[in-house]
């Protein structure tokens, strides 16, 4: 049980969901069963699409649509769980948490889709509402009085709205699941110990999605590409540093971690020379001060935290516009993911 909840605090949204857990699941069910989103606040993607119809078509072309039927019919998968001791992949399992979303379905808690819009967005019951109600019945978007919209935005935020604009928090999720801080999945279910994510070329092909300010899914704008790349490889090494914190043993897991979080950290170095921006420094002078070894879970997390309050600033005291010389190094469209 406490190896579960130490889990579960990396996990940014499931915070609190323990208590939660023991409620729905029953006392008999194990604390494993960690969500990443609040079940009994998931709306599901169709009460979205009712609005954002194109968005929808989007994620139906993408894998976070398609792992919900493709995945428990892998034999990847099914080897994956016999190891872990998994009798039913859909069913309150490990797995839940990263390649499904849960809702409550008639009094129970049921996975509803794949990875879905409120996976990066927030579970919406709260703000779902608020977020698209711009001054009562009747009055449009572009006729919303200003105060309103800014008191609107604020609202929803506060109810769990993650908005794109807040590009730490809606990447934040990509990088919870796609490094994969469980050292029983890796060691002896075999599972990948993450994916090799690089955040510009992730999100600008097949989950892009940008359908609504620009009708025809352009790429973002290049100042936006610059920031998604630096936030990126900011949470890379952030999630790497949360990774081998986990690391009790030396095996597979603990090895591929510590590798990609010296790999990370060389990143931040070389990126830190190219352009100005002392908060790079800060983030590779916290991860160079602590040692990648095992067991060293308090440190390697508390590295990780300075280095998420540098990335936070980063995404918020900069617009990307300055940045020119990282046009470089950003991925070329043809390594967009799936585009
Ligand atoms: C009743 C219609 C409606 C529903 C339902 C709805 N939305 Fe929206 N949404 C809108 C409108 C209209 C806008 C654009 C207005 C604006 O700028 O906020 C918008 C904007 C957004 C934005 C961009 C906001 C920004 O900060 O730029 C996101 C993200 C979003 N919606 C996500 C969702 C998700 C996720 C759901 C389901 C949980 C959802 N919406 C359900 C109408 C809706
Ligand atoms: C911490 C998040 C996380 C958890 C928990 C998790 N996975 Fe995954 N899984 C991923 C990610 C991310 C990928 C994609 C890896 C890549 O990019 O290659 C993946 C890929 C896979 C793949 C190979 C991709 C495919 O579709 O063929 C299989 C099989 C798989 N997972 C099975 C499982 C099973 C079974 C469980 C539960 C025992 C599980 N996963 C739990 C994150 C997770
Ligand atoms: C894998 C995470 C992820 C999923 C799943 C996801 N979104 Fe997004 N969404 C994002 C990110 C990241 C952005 C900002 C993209 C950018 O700036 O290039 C965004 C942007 C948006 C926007 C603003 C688009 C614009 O035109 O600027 C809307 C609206 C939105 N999402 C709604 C949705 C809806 C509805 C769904 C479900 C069908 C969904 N999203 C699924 C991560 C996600
Ligand atoms: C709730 C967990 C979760 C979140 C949040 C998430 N992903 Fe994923 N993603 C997965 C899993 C699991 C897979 C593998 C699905 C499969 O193929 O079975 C995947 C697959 C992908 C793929 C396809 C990879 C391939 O090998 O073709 C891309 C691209 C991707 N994710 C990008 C992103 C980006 C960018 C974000 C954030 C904006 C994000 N993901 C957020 C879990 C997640």
């Amino acid at each position: 049980m406490w190896g579960t909840l130490k889990i579960m605090k990396i996990r940014p949204i499931v915070m609190g969901l323990a208590l939660l857990g023991a409620l729905v699941f029953g006392s008999a069910v194990s604390l494993a069963q960690q969500l990443h989103l609040d079940p009994a606040k998931v709306m599901g993607p169709d009460a979205c699409g009712e609005c954002h119809k194109s968005s929808i078509t989007a994620w139906k072309g993408s894998h976070h649509f398609s792992t919900y039927k493709a995945l428990p019919r892998k034999k990847e998968a099914r080897a994956v769980a016999d190891k872990m001791g998994i009798k039913r992949i859909k069913a309150g399992s490990d797995c839940l948490s990263c390649h499904f979303t849960s809702a409550i379905v008639k009094g129970k808690t049921k996975p509803i889709a794949g990875i879905s819009c409120e996976s990066c967005h927030g579970a919406g019951r709260d703000w779902i509402k608020v977020h698209s109600d711009f001054g009562g019945k009747g009055v449009k978007a572009e006729n919303e009085p200003a105060a309103h919209r800014v008191e609107r935005f604020a609202k929803s935020e506060a109810a769990g709205m993650i908005r794109p604009s807040s590009l730490y928090k809606v990447a934040e999720n990509c990088y919870s699941c796609h490094l994969v801080p469980n050292e029983k999945l890796v060691n002896v279910g075999k599972h990948p110990a993450g994916s090799k994510i690089e955040l510009v070329a992730w999100s600008q092909g097949e989950v892009r999605h940008n359908v609504w300010y620009s009708k025809e899914n352009q790429v973002s704008p290049i100042e936006r590409l610059r920031m998604i790349y630096l936030v990126g490889r900011a949470l890379e090494l952030e999630y790497a540093l949360r990774g081998v914190a986990k690391a009790t043993k030396k095996a597979k897991y603990a090895v591929k971690m510590a590798k990609r979080a010296k790999k990370a950290r060389k990143r931040i170095k070389a990126i830190a020379k190219l352009i100005d921006a002392p908060e790079l420094n800060a983030m590779y002078k916290a991860a160079k001060a602590v040692k990648l070894k095992l067991n060293n879970e308090a440190k390697l997390t508390a590295a990780a935290d300075k280095i998420a309050g540098h990335a936070k600033a980063l995404a918020k005291n900069y617009d990307g516009s300055a940045f020119g010389a990282l046009d470089r190094v950003l991925p070329a469209a043809k390594k967009y993911k799936g585009g």
